[in-house]
């Protein structure tokens, strides 16, 4: 099948844009509010962009409060949705008003960072403390402004549960991430193949 994009006529019970952009990373964004509340919720928007300097983005559809708070406090962290935090990382997209602590509302401990203020997931194996670069706006359909927006931020601090590393490397295995397909369908990655590139070989 193929169906245009812009107008959006695929025709099938639910959009499937989502579900072909799969496996989509889940960083579980921290801030702190204005207020000084923890906010915590999780964007599969989310990708890592560049490894030097690293840059990690998410995108908010509507000014929330992840990106509020980010562009106010110029500070966020990225812990890692793992298979054992999902339901917790489930129970934090709900719509809580600003003056809620939504760490403490779902059971999860706050533990420090070292160069930013938020604190990160305790119970997460990995965190990365980022500094807020820019937002992008991104435009409508027809070229006027929406509620979409690019949140940027340097990474400038990583957490790694030792138990993660294994021979200097990070087992992705002992992390259980977690990514977001469409629909309400999720996977974990539990098991890894490596190829070697042709040489020669450049790092990308
Ligand atoms: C797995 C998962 C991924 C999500 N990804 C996004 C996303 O990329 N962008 C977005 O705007 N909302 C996303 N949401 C919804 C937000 O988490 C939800 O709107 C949340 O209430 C936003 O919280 P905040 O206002 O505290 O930032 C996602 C929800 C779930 C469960």
């Amino acid at each position: 099948m193929f169906y245009d994009a812009v107008a959006n006529t695929h025709g099938l019970a639910a959009d499937p844009f989502k579900a072909l952009v799969a496996p989509r990373p889940i960083g579980w964004i921290s801030t702190f509010g204005k207020n000084g509340v923890v906010n915590l919720a999780p964007y599969s928007f989310f990708n890592a962009v560049s490894e030097d300097p690293h840059f990690v983005m998410f995108a908010s559809g509507g000014r929330k409060d992840s990106q509020r708070n980010a562009e106010e406090t110029g500070e966020f962290v990225c812990s890692l949705a793992t298979y054992e935090l999902r339901e917790a990382m489930s129970r934090t997209s709900a719509p809580v008003a600003p003056d809620v602590d939504e760490m403490k509302l779902v059971g999860l401990t706050p533990a420090p960072c070292r160069f930013v203020a938020p604190p990160r997931v305790k119970e997460s194996p990995v965190a990365f403390e980022c500094r807020y670069w820019r937002t992008i706006e991104l435009p409508g359909k027809d070229g006027g402004p929406s509620t979409h927006a690019i949140v940027l931020g340097q990474v400038v601090g990583i957490h790694i549960a030792d138990e993660a590393i294994v021979n200097g490397r990070v087992d992705v295995t002992r992390l259980k991430p977690i990514a977001r397909l469409g629909y309400g369908d999720y996977a974990v990655i539990d098991k890894v193949f490596t190829m070697k590139r042709p040489a020669p070989t450049s790092e990308v």
